[in-house]
């Protein structure tokens, strides 16, 4: 979905990048405590050295819910991450996101009309009282209220498999929105199979399955996907091990099943992070994720080989948004008692939407 993001002051944008770093020094600087800047994995190295906390979409979720000191939260990420912060901050603290488009083409898949419709089939098709609503953490806040009103939760790609634990310990069935992958990865790692599985199309009618499917269905995985992680396929995996007979295949579960089922290893960016860092010197690791992150894993383990599993480059264009310019910007404004970018939910979808994350907090 496209927000509108105001053109920068070109005093910004043609500034070379040692001025718009020393922009943010200053800020920073200024705000001290007052200030706290979350960073995702995937973010430019430009921006993700400003950082007071990096993780992925799960850890800062905490970070921000964990930090009422700072009045102003900047996040360098993408939208569906500040409302999130927004949800889970106190009303004194204000979240600001430095580029407004800077949204996920997976979140905007799932809409609150759609979902609204399918949960009508369902109703009127299956015990819908059975049926509970899982939300990936990609999604706007209006669908994770939904699930919290529905007795669901939010998930993560770090806390997936005991969500959907927690999920079919309360009901027969999962509807899990927007990510197919997410849902069917973990479905199989609880051995389930995919006769157990159906995709819902929102496009067709009834989602495109036969009343008996939707019934008998314990997963009802919504048509949606990553374009970035979406590009990963098999050959890949092939390809590397060629190459590199001894490699670790380590990959985000937003890939296809079919890549997840042939690497070593499948975790969410901090588990990447983690696994990388924690690899014997001289290992070769694939790793199926964003290219910035991969090249920093690259840059930080010199005694290993890191690359990316798809040779041609694979960042996430919403995330790349968020550079030096818009950061200091954003940063700036707040000195001058100005803020912009401000993400802000309201009160009835912040309250329900709460619900849903805090159940995913205390699972976990
Ligand atoms: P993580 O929660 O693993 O950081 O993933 C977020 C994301 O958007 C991956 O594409
Ligand atoms: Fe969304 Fe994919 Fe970008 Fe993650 S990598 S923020 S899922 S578009």
């Amino acid at each position: 979905m496209l927000r509108l993001q105001v053109p920068l002051p070109d005093r910004y944008t043609v500034a070379p990048l040692e001025e718009n770093e020393a922009r943010i020094r200053a800020a920073k600087e200024l705000l001290g405590d007052q200030l706290l800047i979350l960073g995702h994995h995937y973010q430019r190295d430009e921006v993700i050295q400003f950082a007071d906390a990096r993780g992925d979409s799960f850890n800062l979720a905490r970070f921000a819910a964990d930090n009422a000191a700072a009045t102003h939260i900047v996040f360098c990420g993408v939208h569906f991450m500040a409302e999130a912060a927004d949800i889970l901050t106190g009303p004194h603290q204000h979240v600001y996101l430095p580029d407004l488009n800077a949204g996920c083409s997976m979140a905007d898949m799932a809409d609150t009309d759609s979902v609204d419709e399918c949960w009508d089939v369902l109703s009127e098709v299956t015990d819908v009282e059975a049926v509970v609503p899982i939300t990936y953490m990609n999604s706007s806040a209006a669908l994770k209220a939904f699930v919290g009103r529905n007795g669901g939760a939010v998930c993560t790609s770090s806390n997936a498999r005991a969500v959907l634990d927690w999920a079919l310990g309360r009901g027969r069935q999962l509807l899990f929105f927007p990510d197919q992958h997410l849902g069917r990865n973990t479905g199989y790692q609880m051995g389930f199979t995919e006769a157990d599985m159906r995709v819902w199309n929102p496009n067709l009618e009834a989602g495109g399955l036969e009343e008996r499917e939707i019934k008998e269905a314990t997963f009802l995985l919504w048509r949606g996907h990553c374009s970035v992680h979406q590009r990963f396929t098999p050959d890949h995996v092939r390809a590397a091990r060629a190459e590199h007979p001894s490699v670790t295949v380590i990959v985000h579960p937003e890939c296809a099943h079919e890549v997840v089922e042939l690497a070593d290893e499948v975790g969410s960016t901090e588990y990447i992070l983690r696994a990388v860092s924690s690899a014997p010197a001289g290992a070769a690791i694939a790793v199926g994720t964003e290219i910035h992150m991969v090249q920093r894993l690259a840059q930080e383990n010199p005694d290993k080989t890191v690359f990316s599993l798809d040779p041609l480059v694979c960042p996430c264009s919403t995330m790349f948004r968020i550079d030096a310019p818009h950061l200091a910007w954003c940063l700036d404004q707040i000195v001058a008692g100005q803020p912009v970018n401000r993400i802000t939910v309201d009160d009835d979808t912040a309250e329900w939407a709460r619900v849903a994350l805090r159940r995913m907090l205390q699972i976990t």
